[in-house]
């Protein structure tokens, strides 16, 4: 078997605070296969966005990365010198962020932002190429788009512009850290789709990060489920929904009515945990109906589950018997 496109392993990252250091992400690793469409899925707070740039190694002081290790198309992403890792954030990874806003250039036409993103060198002119991705990415009358500048364009279609760029640059990685949600609704779903079919049809491997499993059902290869800055559960996206083997993928798969129509909605009781100075033990136990008294305490593991499936609860095989159920 050949090396993932990116494994991340045992990913932290800390944020020291006036009252204290938040653990906003702790231990969280994955891998990503090329051209896979992998979620990262969890309740505000859970540390999915912190996660991204993270991988990227682009946290901020006084924020810091305080363990794991990433490796990218083979290479240790830590022992790599700033100016390479600069490249690798230029085309091998693209990200689209939930404000297209505040990605692009104000001052720029969409014409220049695009070529901008274009790889020197092709034999065609820059001008044609950035017309046709514009094509790509569904604007309408892209002609008169390329010389319009951000302002002068919708929400919806300047995450189409963001995706524009992204193409561009052709990277074997696009991360898109809740690309949609400043949208409404019916945009969000035709801009995920978009992003789900250009990124199959380019081949590149898509992380996408949403707050919502609604989402994710219909889009996405794996899922990681991430609760106060863990993964609590990873599977195929079948497996997990069919399957779900933790009680925090159990209380979101019946907090979205458009998967489980069998059972009444159902939100899940009670409220995250305060990432500072958090012990040992479940974070999710005070809000577990299976918890007991060695989930408060005990070291949880992430054990093997089934094939490709994971999941950090020590009860995952009584949750087996109930899921079928
Ligand atoms: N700049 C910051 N300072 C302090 N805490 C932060 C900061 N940014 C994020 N956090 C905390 O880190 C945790 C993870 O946040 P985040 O990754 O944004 O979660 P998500 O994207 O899943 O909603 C949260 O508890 C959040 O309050
Ligand atoms: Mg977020």
């Amino acid at each position: 078997m050949s090396a993932p496109l990116l494994a991340v392993e045992g990913l932290c990252v800390e944020i020291p605070t006036q009252r204290g250091i938040v653990q906003a992400v702790r231990g969280v690793s994955f891998t990503v296969e090329r051209g896979e469409t992998f979620a990262l899925v969890g309740e505000s707070g859970s540390g999915k966005t912190m996660t991204c740039p993270a991988i990227l190694r682009l946290i901020h002081p006084p924020g810091r990365i305080s363990g794991g290790r990433v490796t990218f198309q083979g290479r240790n992403l830590a022992r790599l010198p700033e100016r390479d890792l600069e490249r690798i954030r230029g085309s091998g990874f693209v990200m689209v962020f939930q404000d297209p806003m505040s990605a692009l250039n104000p001052v720029l036409t969409v014409e220049e932002q695009i070529a901008e993103a274009l790889p020197w060198g092709r034999p065609y002119s820059r001008r044609d190429r950035a017309l046709d991705l514009l094509r790509r990415v569904g604007i309408p009358d892209p002609e008169r788009r390329l010389r319009a500048y951000p302002h002068q364009l919708s929400g919806g279609q300047r995450q189409r512009v963001m995706l524009a760029i992204a193409l561009a640059r052709q990277p074997a990685l696009l991360l898109a850290d809740e690309p949609t949600t400043a949208l409404d609704v019916t945009i969000q779903a035709q801009i995920l789709r978009l992003i789900v079919t250009l990124q199959k049809e380019y081949g590149m491997a898509l992380i996408l990060v949403t707050h919502d499993l609604g989402v994710v059902y219909h889009m996405v290869d794996r899922v990681a489920v991430m609760y106060a800055g863990q993964i609590m559960e990873l599977a195929a996206k079948g497996d997990l929904f069919a399957r779900p083997r933790h009680p925090y993928t159990i209380g979101l798969i019946r907090s979205v009515p458009s998967i489980d129509r069998r059972r009444p909605l159902a939100p899940i009781p009670g409220s995250p945990p305060d990432l500072i100075g958090l012990g040992p033990g479940c974070p999710f136990a005070p809000r577990c109906a299976w918890a007991s008294d060695e989930c408060r305490t005990g070291e949880i593991p992430f054990v093997r589950v089934g094939d490709g499936h994971w999941s950090r609860c020590l009860k995952a095989d009584l949750l087996e018997a109930e899921a079928g159920g």
